[in-house]
């Protein structure tokens, strides 16, 4: 019975996938339950618990954003970037969520080449990245020179003292990276129920017109010292907004950039190279 309301409203093919996947999950909820949820419109992968990303598998709670295709396409391409290595890499991930732009880096990247640090200002996101470490294999002690490392700090990059001295990450950076907030207002109040009822409103709107963030990162990284020599600066970007923020981060500072395209063709990562 389940089953036939599933296909009235995603399709016959769709809804016997879903039903075909939640039947394998290894879940503590009960078949029915789960479907229970998807028909009520909650996302599959909350149901599920976990995503793909890249060859890893992420876990995932509502209401930490669901990680997306074309972050993981941005992500694989930066991680070709990033050789010949200057060892070990720190990385800084503006916003983390899951965790899974600096857990995707950790998996592409030769053990001990990578120390990194997430940053969320949600304590549901803090604790799912970090338990994320565990879960693909990372240490979350810098000083586990053997293997590369992931932890993430609660704070907000928003706050002019960031990084505080007492969260022990420190300055300077060789790659930053950033899936900000970036929904405008207008975007914002037209999202579908699937998105505005499950995904926290904090990892979605970017201020009235979806900027403020890259301001605040385009800010932070032109600090002295903030970055190393030769650093990456890696941003994703909303639809129509590459070259605003393209524009952001020349302003802040004498930054080269260049825009990605996602596998949609759509302008989706403005890469930034400072100091050039
Ligand atoms: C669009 S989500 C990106 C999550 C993850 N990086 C990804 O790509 O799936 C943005 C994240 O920024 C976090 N965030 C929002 N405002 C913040 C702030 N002021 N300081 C730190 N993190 C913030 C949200 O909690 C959310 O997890």
């Amino acid at each position: 019975m389940s089953l036939a309301i599933l296909s009235s409203r995603l399709g016959k093919h769709q809804a016997t996938l879903e039903y075909q996947w939640m039947k394998r999950a290894i879940s503590p909820l009960s078949l029915e339950k789960m479907l229970a949820r998807r028909i009520a419109g909650e996302p599959l992968q909350y149901i599920l618990g976990e995503q793909p990303f890249g060859p890893l598998t992420i876990k995932l709670r509502p209401p930490v954003l669901i990680p997306r295709p074309e972050t993981e396409h941005w992500t694989i391409r930066l991680a070709e970037l990033l050789r010949p290595l200057p060892a070990p890499l720190s990385i800084l991930d503006l916003g983390t969520g899951t965790g899974c732009i600096p857990l995707l880096i950790c998996h592409l990247l030769p053990a001990g080449t990578v120390r990194s640090h997430g940053v969320d200002i949600s304590s549901d996101a803090v604790k799912l990245a970090n338990e994320n470490a565990a879960h693909c294999g990372f240490s979350t002690s810098s000083s586990d020179t053997g293997r590369n490392t992931f932890r993430t700090i609660q704070a907000s990059f928003l706050d002019p003292l960031f990084p505080h001295a007492h969260l022990n990450v420190s300055p300077p950076f060789d790659l930053v990276t950033s899936n900000p907030p970036y929904i405008s207002w207008p975007e914002y109040i037209q999202l579908p129920p699937s998105v505005a009822d499950y995904e926290d409103p904090k990892a979605l709107f970017g201020g009235p017109d979806g900027l403020d963030f890259y301001h605040a990162i385009a800010a932070l990284v032109a600090r002295k010292g903030f970055l190393s020599p030769g650093a990456i600066v890696a941003v994703e970007v909303g639809d129509g907004q590459a070259h605003r923020v393209q524009e952001i981060f020349q302003a802040a500072a004498q930054m080269r950039t260049e825009i990605w395209l996602d596998p949609w063709k759509k302008k989706r990562t403005v890469v930034v190279k400072p100091g050039i």
